[in-house]
């Protein structure tokens, strides 16, 4: 009696494993890059697939990507990872979806996807406004020299209160180019306003007069905000057209005065020209989020001067954002695999 119960109990236990089995099997396969994006996102994708993740916290060797891709329905990827050709191959025909925790995605070979009918998706929009209050927050390090001032204080290089040192140059009554002006361009705009800038410009492929009009500015082209401005600030995606734009003939028209600031791409930055402009004090002062490469390795020689402010790729980095992206991401994903439309799909 007791033996015919027990193998009653294996057989149910056998039966549910083997159906868990199914059901996990049928369950599509997703890839995530990394391990600690915030954790609601990977929930979000493991109430209905099989999730794997790289296990350590730094980008994912390109060759632990090439095999961990094989045979998985959905890549969940970050801007550190190029997904191009080669990754989309070893994947194999059934990937239906990229989707990356970023507004960028240069690091994906977009044409490449839409040839295999792989749909794109990204992060617009969640990360707007904690990337242009960063952008205020670097501009106004950089102008009011806070490090620098800062670093006198541990260095014994505060000797006492002096009426022009550690001085900088205010916003006020100054001339801010926006290059790019979409939505963070025009968040960074609405937040300059209050500093009461004497103008604000922007130089745009195509006129936004609406929006222009909420934050009084005007469209300049390129040279013309090169030649005018006291501070140009950086906020345009990385295209072919936008690649290195600022070079050494874009910093020898800046005025000696102005001020750079980058939280775009280090891409649309010439870098060695960007050291030059700075070292020879052809410019004020450079403040940047971007660089190339990332992380800027200890002997770069920007890390050596002093009219430059450099942070590490910080500008979405407030934890309620960073949660957002993780579920967007997450529900990009989903969205694709059940064929319906994404909340942010690369078009
Ligand atoms: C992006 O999303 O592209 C930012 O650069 C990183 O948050």
């Amino acid at each position: 009696m007791h033996k015919i119960k027990l193998r009653h109990i294996q057989q149910a236990r056998g039966l549910s494993q083997l159906l868990q089995k199914v059901s996990m099997s049928s369950q599509p396969n997703v890839y995530v890059t990394r391990p600690d994006v915030d954790d609601s996102g990977l929930e979000l994708l493991r109430k209905s697939c099989n999730v794997s993740t790289w296990s350590q916290p730094l980008p994912v060797p390109r060759d632990e990507l090439l095999r961990q891709v094989k045979g998985k329905d959905a890549l969940y990827c970050a801007l550190t990872d190029k997904i191009d050709a080669a990754v989309l191959d070893a994947a194999g025909t059934q990937l239906k979806c990229v989707a990356t925790i970023s507004v960028g995605f240069e690091h994906i070979d977009v044409e490449e996807c839409k040839k295999r009918g792989i749909r794109v998706g990204y992060t617009p929009d969640v990360l707007t406004d904690a990337t242009a209050e960063l952008t205020l927050a670097l501009l106004l390090a950089t102008n009011r020299r806070l490090f620098e001032a800062s670093k006198q204080v541990y260095n014994g290089g505060w000797k006492s209160w002096a009426p022009m040192w550690m001085c900088g140059q205010g916003l006020k009554n100054s001339r801010v180019g926006l290059y790019g002006f979409g939505r963070i361009g025009q968040e960074i705009a609405a937040r300059i306003v209050p500093f009461k800038p004497a103008q604000i410009t922007y130089t745009t492929r195509t006129a936004r007069p609406a929006e222009a009009a909420k934050v009084n500015a005007q469209r300049v082209d390129f040279d013309e905000m090169l030649c005018l401005s006291d501070f140009i600030v950086v906020c345009c995606s990385l295209t072919p057209d936008t690649k290195e734009v600022f070079n050494a003939s874009a910093f020898e028209k800046m005025k000696p005065n102005c001020i750079f600031i980058n939280t775009a791409r280090g891409g649309v930055v010439d870098q060695n020209a960007l050291y030059d402009a700075l070292h020879s004090k052809r410019i004020l002062a450079a403040g940047l989020d971007v660089t190339t490469p990332e992380p800027l390795p200890l002997d770069d020689p920007l890390l050596k001067l002093d009219n430059i402010v450099i942070l590490p790729h910080i500008g979405s980095a407030d934890i309620e954002t960073r949660k957002e992206m993780s579920r967007i991401t997450a529900r990009n994903i989903l969205a694709a695999l059940n064929g319906c439309q994404m909340e942010a799909e690369v078009m």
